[in-house]
Formats: structure tokens, C-alpha cells, sequence
């Protein structure tokens, strides 16, 4: 059944580069890199996109905790997500930075190109603005005590306690949560997008059927209360682009963040002689290009996002598929029951086809929540792959390489292959229109069917007697031609079963060759090829997750900026640290950094160069000679400046109020600090 080529492009959202991966990201590289696999077994031309998002505050806030250049940690970060992606088998066909030159140069040309047609508009604002730090605050970067409810510590755009939206500068008392100074408004001159230019455009969009209908009524939604004007722009210290004739002004992260995808692909395109950039973006591109994203940012998606593209003369997407969030054991994922389990956590101790069928399972075209339930998720991969699929190639492989020479026999009968053949048409839709979870019951009622019958047949009775050989040489055969077929069905969920299968079979697994006759087929001798979910193993896991300050009631304080993806680390990797009291030798000035003193420190006849971010508390002079604590056995780190061979432990809100550990005079340099 030969269908015509479709050239696709397809995107995840582009994750961002201060953080670890979760399993709550993993739901979407997962739901999309099954679309993109099954496009491609269709044999259609798809490329799959992603990059990290490396722009914005909070990027460029981390770094500065770290001591590092932004750079730097969106590089480590990005080799931290691409492996993580890759060991979960998610096929990126590209996988870029949206801080790259294409990107830079694309976002660039977009501006250029609304400002030319008359979609930015300028204007004077007035901000919150940190006279400590002198940088304009986000909202969730000021926190104060609510104005409708009173409750201490809220950030700058809504309240925790009750629910309250409201602007940061109606909070009471409110604070610069990067250095805790008293924000002070400030005016600036910032560029706005013209979004409500486009609602005819955006009108007809919604309702040209291809989005998701939950998607279509919440745009209609949001026409009702009127689209506003988009600022697109932050003010310097910023980590993002500077806007071409506006210097010391920054593109927003969501303005280059969606051009990201484009950058992504262009970089793919430089790569290869067979793609062509226009032939996908251009105005009468006839490729398909789909966007699949999470439910929290459906917005920046299907409103500023096909305004951009169309203000610009570029084509819009065929659609935006927004998922649900994962919970986990029916809440959201929490750090203190382990329930917050980063990709990494989870690859250390469980199989990755266990989760991409358990999502696939419970994934279907709608925006619901999807609840990773964690006895759930073991019994049904238990029963499902490791009881139905594998046992079925388990109980009758054996037979054929020791009885019929590795050779498989024409089937008389053929009714089971014909009926599972027959859903071919119901299986492929269900995966195109992202039904998977109907696309595995489907595939999973066939396997009972074919359990049923190699349970019925009992071929390893029928080997014991002599004149029915033939008999359970057909039996085995025909139970393994169901299950090649079933594998195939299921490749695109259980990329690497798939290829133990192809092993196995000594043939790829291909659409087209579903109906293969498979008369003398040779096949290797079977390998066991999924173990069962061991549930010590899921308790390992999130045992690993935990928060062990929260889970024993301590009092955890919190990083500098409230950082939700920020990692904690365990009782054990805090033993880890050597601590050792160290005298300042000598402290110099940085001429190039403006928040760093350079250390000369003596550990006890070792003297360790330690570049450390105190300058705004301490002068030079005044420490030279102080005894301090330092983490001496940090991987040294090349800084811009030097190599920097430990850290300094200094706490503080920051600015002048930061301060060192000073142990009294008497305790020696080089002593470990219990
Ligand atoms: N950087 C933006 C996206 C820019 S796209 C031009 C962003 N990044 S993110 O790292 O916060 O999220 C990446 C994707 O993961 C988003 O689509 C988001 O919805 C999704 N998820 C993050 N947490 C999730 C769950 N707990 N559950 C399901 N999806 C989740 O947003
Ligand atoms: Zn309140």
C-alpha cells in the first residue's frame, strides 16, 4: 500500500540549559520521537528538531552562583541532556543550542523583518529595578508579603497562599531575591511585539481543524479577553541576544527560543547537501511541520509564535500538539518522596523501554495529566512486554533451533497472520493521530490472541510425539510470525527490543514487509531480551530521588534564587566533600571580573589557587592572612582567568553582606573540618 513521500519536520519544546532532564520532560521527547520513528517506518521523509534553551535570567543568575560563565554550563548542560535523550533512545535528527550563530542571525532577521512591516512598537516602562545588582527583576525574581492576603515570602506575580495575580510593584515590602536590596522602580525604553495585529489571522488559524479541540477553545478564550501587546524585550545584564540598533537591550528568551527550532534545523541543513532550509519555512513550503509541547506553554506556541513566523513572511505550522503533565503516584513529582526523578536516576537503575511502552501505553491525543504510577507501571510492563510479547518468542524459539535446524516452515494456516494483518490500517492511524494508547491495547489484544493459541497448540507437547512433528514445527513457526509482526507494530515505542528482534530474525523489520512469507527463514538461537521490572529496583530509584534534609525534617534553607529544578544532594555525597582550613596567603584583584578574588591558599605546605566570588564583601587587603574553609577536593575548574583548584565557602544574601568562615587562630592550615 504505497503512500505518497511527506517531507516533515517535527519539534519537542526546547528544554532548558539550567537544569537536569526529568521524567516529566521525558513524556514529551518520548510521546515525539515515537511520531517521528513511525513516520519514518512509513518510510516518509521526517526530521526531528530539538535544541537547549540557553537564554535568560535565570540561565545567566545560575552560572554567576556557580562561578562560571553562562557558556561554559549551557555547554555541560547541553552534553548532560543530549545523553540523556540518546540513552533513553530518542532520535533527535538534530540537537542544537538556541545560543548559536544561526539562531542569533535568524532572530535577528524575524526582528528585522516585523519592525520593517510595522509589528514593533516602542515604549517607556517602569520597573522594578536592583540598585544592588543594577538590573532590572523579573517577577518571580522579587518577592514580598501579598497585598490581597498578607502572607509573607511571595514572589512578584502571584501568591502562593491565596491564589492572588498581581503586578510586583503592589507587593508590601518587597525584595531583590537575587541580593535582598529594596527594588526601587526605574523607567526604560522597551519594545513591544504587536500580537493583536494578528487576531484575524490567528481567528482563522484556530479554527482552520488542525489543532487539538481543548487547544482551539482556550485560544478562543483568550480572544474573548483581548490579545495585549508582547514585550519582547530585557535590559543588560541579560544572557540572550542584543537587539540589532539597540545596545544594552536584549531579545526576551521566548522571542529566540521558537526561532531556536528554525536555528536547530538550519545548522542540520548546513550539514547535509540533500536539505534545503526555504523548501520547509518558506511562505508556500508544502512540508509539514509539527510542534509538540507541554500544556504550560501554549501560549508562546499558538499565539506569538504563528504571529512571528506570519509578521515575517514565513510559512505557518500544520500544528501544535500540547500533552499533559506527569505525576507521579497520583501527585506532583516531589523532591522529598523521590517522586522528582531525574532521567539520569531513572537510567541507573531501569530499563528505558519500560517507561517509553508505559507512556505509550497511557498517552493519548488529549492534553490530559498522565500519572506515572509506580506499582502501575511494573505490573503492566511485567505483564504486557515481559509476559505476553517476549514469552511468546520465549516459549517456541528454542524449538526450532534444536528440532527444525533454525528454520522456520510455511504455515497452512493462515487466518491468525490475516487477522493480525488486517489491523495494520487501525494500528497506523492510532500512532498518526497520536492515539497510542489505543495503538497498544490494539497490539496488546492481538497478543493474547497469539498466547492463546501457543497455549492451545501446547507445541512443547507435540514434540514428544513422533508423527506430529510437522504439527509443532507449524505451530512455532506461525507463534513467531505473530510476534514478528507484533514487534514491528511496536517498533516505534520499543526501539531497542525492536533491534534485538531484527538480530534475532536476521531480517530488519520493515512496514512493507509485514506479510514477508517466511517459509525456511533462518533464525538465530534466542536471547533472552527483556528482564521483568524488579520492584527493589523502582524503589532504589526513588530512594536515589530523595531529599534526604526534607525527608528527615530538617530545616532546609534555600538556594540564593528559588530555583525549582535545582538539585539537592544526599548524606552521602556531602560526606564526599574533604574540607580543610586554609590560610590566605595572598588576595588579588581580578581586573577582568568584576565579582572575583583571586586566592593564593595554603592547606598545610599544598598552596591551592582558588578563584572566589567574594570581592563585593571584602577587600584584598583585609584578607590576607585569615584563616578560612575550603572544599579541597573540587575538580579543578579552567576559568577564564586561571585554573581555579577548589572553592571557598561563603554564605550570604550577596553583595556586601557575604561572609567567609573564619575558624579562630590556633587551628592549623591543612586540618580536616569534621
Ligand atoms: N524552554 C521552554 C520551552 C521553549 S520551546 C521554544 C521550556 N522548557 S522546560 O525545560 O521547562 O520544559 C520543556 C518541555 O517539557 C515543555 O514542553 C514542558 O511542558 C515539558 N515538561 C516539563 N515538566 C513536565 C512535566 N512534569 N510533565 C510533562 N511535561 C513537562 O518550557
Ligand atoms: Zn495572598
Amino acid at each position: 500500500m504505497a503512500t505518497s513521500q511527506r517531507k516533515i519536520l517535527v519539534t519537542s519544546a526546547l528544554p532548558y540549559a539550567n537544569g537536569p532532564i526529568h521524567l516529566g520532560h521525558m513524556l514529551e521527547y518520548i510521546q515525539t520521537d515515537i511520531w517521528s520513528r513511525y513516520q519514518k517506518l512509513r518510510g516518509h521523509e521526517c526530521h526531528y528538531i530539538c535544541a537547549d534553551d540557553a537564554h535568560g535570567t535565570p540561565i545567566m543568575l545560575k552560572a554567576q552562583q556557580l562561578g562560571i560563565a553562562p557558556e561554559e554550563m549551557i555547554a555541560q548542560v547541553n552534553k548532560e541532556h543530549q545523553q540523556d535523550f540518546a540513552d533513553f533512545n530518542v532520535a533527535f535528527d538534530n540537537y542544537h543550542s538556541t545560543h548559536s550563530e544561526e539562531n542569533r542571525v535568524l532572530a535577528s532577521d524575524i526582528y528585522i523583518k516585523l519592525r520593517d512591516n510595522g509589528f514593533i512598537k516602542s515604549k517607556s516602562i517602569s520597573q522594578l529595578f536592583d540598585p544592588e545588582k543594577q538590573m532590572f527583576l523579573p517577577d518571580r525574581f522579587v518577592k514580598g508579603t501579598c497585598p490581597k492576603c498578607k502572607s509573607e515570602d511571595q514572589y512578584g506575580d502571584n501568591c502562593d497562599a491565596c491564589g492572588a495575580t498581581y503586578s510586583p510593584t503592589e507587593l508590601i515590602d518587597p525584595k531583590s531575591a537575587v541580593s535582598g536590596a529594596t527594588p526601587v522602580m526605574k523607567d526604560t525604553e522597551h519594545f513591544f511585539f504587536d500580537l493583536p495585529a494578528f487576531e484575524p489571522m490567528l481567528k482563522q488559524w484556530t479554527r482552520s481543524g488542525a489543532l487539538q479541540t481543548e487547544m482551539a477553545n482556550k485560544l478562543d478564550e483568550w480572544f474573548e479577553q483581548g490579545l495585549q501587546q508582547w514585550d519582547i524585550t530585557r535590559d543588560a545584564p541579560y544572557f540572550g541576544f542584543e537587539i540589532p540598533d539597540a545596545p544594552g537591550k536584549f531579545f526576551y528568551v521566548w522571542l529566540d527560543a521558537p526561532i531556536g527550532y528554525m536555528g536547530s534545523f538550519k545548522n542540520l541543513c548546513d550539514k547535509r547537501d540533500d536539505l534545503n532550509f526555504d523548501e520547509f519555512w518558506a511562505k508556500d513550503s508544502t512540508a509539514e511541520v509539527y510542534h509538540f509541547i507541554g500544556k504550560d506553554i501554549v501560549y508562546f506556541h499558538s499565539l506569538f509564535w504563528p504571529a512571528m513566523l506570519h509578521g515575517a513572511g514565513y510559512r505557518q505550522p500544520n500544528s501544535v500538539y500540547a500533552h499533559g503533565y506527569v505525576t507521579v503516584n497520583g501527585a506532583k513529582m516531589s523532591k522529598s518522596k523521590g517522586t522528582f526523578i531525574k532521567a539520569r536516576t531513572y537510567l541507573d537503575h531501569l530499563d528505558p523501554e519500560y517507561l517509553r511502552y508505559y507512556y505509550a501505553a497511557k498517552l493519548s491525543s488529549r492534553i490530559d495529566d498522565l500519572d506515572l504510577n509506580l506499582e502501575d507501571f511494573a505490573q503492566r510492563v511485567n505483564s504486557d512486554l515481559v509476559g505476553k510479547l517476549v514469552n511468546l518468542a520465549s516459549r517456541t524459539a528454542g524449538f526450532i533451533t534444536k528440532r527444525f535446524d533454525g528454520k522456520l516452515t510455511k504455515v497452512a494456516d493462515e487466518s491468525l497472520i490475516q487477522t493480525f494483518l488486517g489491523k495494520q490500517e487501525q494500528i497506523a492511524e492510532f500512532y498518526e493521530t497520536r492515539e497510542y494508547g489505543k495503538a497498544m491495547r490494539e497490539i496488546m489484544a492481538l497478543a493474547d490472541i497469539a498466547n492463546a493459541y501457543v497455549a492451545d497448540a501446547a507445541p512443547w507437547q507435540l514434540v514428544k510425539q513422533e508423527d506430529q512433528q510437522e504439527q509443532a514445527h507449524q505451530v512455532c513457526s506461525n507463534a513467531l510470525n505473530l510476534f514478528r509482526i507484533l514487534v514491528t507494530y511496536l517498533k516505534p515505542v520499543l526501539p531497542r527490543l525492536a533491534q534485538d528482534v531484527e538480530a534475532f530474525f536476521q531480517m530488519p523489520l520493515t512496514w512493507e514487509g509485514l506479510g514477508q512469507e517466511m517459509e525456511n527463514h533462518a533464525i538465530a538461537p534466542f536471547k533472552a531480551m527483556m528482564q521483568r521490572v524488579d520492584l527493589d529496583k523502582v524503589n532504589a530509584m526513588v530512594d536515589d530521588s530523595k531529599d534526604n534534609l526534607q525527608a528527615t525534617g530538617e530545616v532546609k534553607t534555600g538556594p540564593l534564587v528559588d530555583d525549582p529544578i535545582s538539585d539537592t544532594i544526599n548524606f552521602d555525597d556531602f560526606a564526599k566533600l574533604d574540607l580543610r582550613i586554609a590560610r590566605i596567603v595572598k588576595a588579588e584583584h581580578v581586573p577582568e571580573a568584576d565579582k572575583l578574588l583571586k586566592l593564593q591558599l595554603d592547606i598545610g605546605g599544598e598552596t591551592r589557587q582558588v578563584f572566589a566570588g567574594i570581592k563585593s564583601a571584602y577587600a584584598p587587603e583585609a584578607l590576607e592572612g585569615k584563616l578560612t574553609v575550603m572544599v579541597a577536593n573540587l575538580a579543578p575548574r579552567k576559568m577564564r582567568f586561571g585554573m581555579s583548584e577548589g572553592m571557598v565557602l561563603a554564605a550570604g544574601p550577596g553583595g556586601s553582606e557575604l561572609w567567609i568562615l573564619e575558624p579562630h587562630e590556633g587551628a592549623e592550615p591543612g586540618m580536616r573540618v569534621k
